[in-house]
């Protein structure tokens, strides 16, 4: 078994239990095939980020590396349509920006358009611009957001908080890709890849009637889903660290080291706020740090819970305390 053996049978046997072991052994063999790939597609996005982008994508984990590798494969379509889905703080604009940066589209514009910070009132002359004098405020003219964002792509984060007026109206210009400035009738072409993001479970909105069905299925052409921190607790190592060397370089800092129960803590809390709420508290972490090492006084976390299993929880520490310590000692 320690030389790589996945299974073994016990003599007298029956047929049956060796059909069976073979097909356990034939999901497992595709199970690490597709893993391997996953990874390697993984590390091949994370370099191209690296290079294109400045910065990467931290994190490996199994779901992690599903989300690159279907970012990077939607990344070489041009117009498909992308929706991604995850709780706050996961990272979704952050993949948003990868998928422009390694597309095609990347020596144009990426913009960035909050829809729930948008007044309604405002939302035909924000998104498709208007002519002078098109209403009161309206004293010069203006370009709109498809407009602006032409040949690149358009990010349309909190999309769940579009009134069900202007859902009809981007659903024509998805499927017209042409805008109308307010008070003309010109139709100017529009040529953007509209990616969107919600924290919502728009599916359920769509059957309380509170999303538009052809619109989700306009938008979802090609979902990623970014899980939360707390179901990829390998990421947080790579995380951890990656933070820490980024505010100590630009605090001036030279903290290198992390004691396995400043560690330790962080595996058992369930970060609500996911990888925004982790580098948030690596920042504070940086900021009361005067050594350099990290210990636990340095660490604020609001409320303890544990939402995983005590044996998950024991396994992953086992496995990553040695890590720390190792790193630690270097
Ligand atoms: N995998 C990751 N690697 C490195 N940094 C990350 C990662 N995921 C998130 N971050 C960082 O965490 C912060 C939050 O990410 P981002 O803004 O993309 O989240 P979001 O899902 O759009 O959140 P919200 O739903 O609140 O808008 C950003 O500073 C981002 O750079
Ligand atoms: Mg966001």
């Amino acid at each position: 078994m320690r030389l790589g053996a996945v299974d073994f049978i016990t003599k007298p046997f029956r047929f049956h239990e060796i059909q069976m072991a073979i097909e356990r052994t034939r999901k497992y063999i595709d199970t690490v095939r597709n893993l391997k790939t996953m990874q390697h597609r993984y590390h091949y996005a994370a370099e191209e980020l690296q290079n294109h982008l400045g910065h990467t994508i931290i994190g490996d984990s199994p779901a992690m590396a599903k989300a690159m590798s279907l970012m990077s494969t939607v990344a070489q379509t041009d117009e498909t349509t992308v929706l991604i889905t995850g709780e706050s703080g996961t990272g979704k604009e952050l993949v948003a920006r990868g998928i422009h940066s390694i597309s095609d589209r990347k020596h144009h514009p990426f913009c960035s358009v909050n829809v729930s910070a948008i007044p309604v009132s405002l939302f035909e002359s924000e998104f498709f611009g208007h002519k002078k004098g098109a209403f009161t405020d309206a004293g010069t003219e203006k370009a709109g957001w498809f407009e602006i964002a032409d040949s690149g792509t358009l990010f349309l984060d909190e999309i769940s908080e579009m009134s069900m007026d202007h859902q009809a109206k981007l659903l024509r210009i998805l499927e017209e890709r042409v805008v109308i400035r307010v008070g003309t009738h010109q139709e100017i072409p529009v040529n953007v890849r509209i990616i969107s993001a919600t924290n919502q479970d728009i599916g359920k909105m769509v059957e309380k009637k509170q999303f538009r069905e052809d619109l989700y299925y306009r938008l979802n052409t090609f979902i990623i889903d970014l899980p939360p921190l707390r179901h990829r607790k390998e990421d947080l190592t790579g995380l951890l660290f990656s933070f820490m060397q980024y505010f100590s370089q630009k605090m001036k800092k030279t903290i290198r080291h992390i004691v396995p129960d400043f560690y330790n803590e962080l595996m058992s809390y369930d970060f609500p706020g996911n990888v925004r709420e982790l580098k948030n508290i690596m920042e504070r972490a940086v900021i009361l740090c005067n050594g350099d090492t990290l210990r636990p006084e340095h660490l604020a976390l609001p409320h303890k819970q544990n939402l995983q299993t005590g044996q998950e929880v024991s396994a992953l520490m086992d496995e990553n305390t040695g890590l720390v310590e190792v790193l630690e000692k270097n």
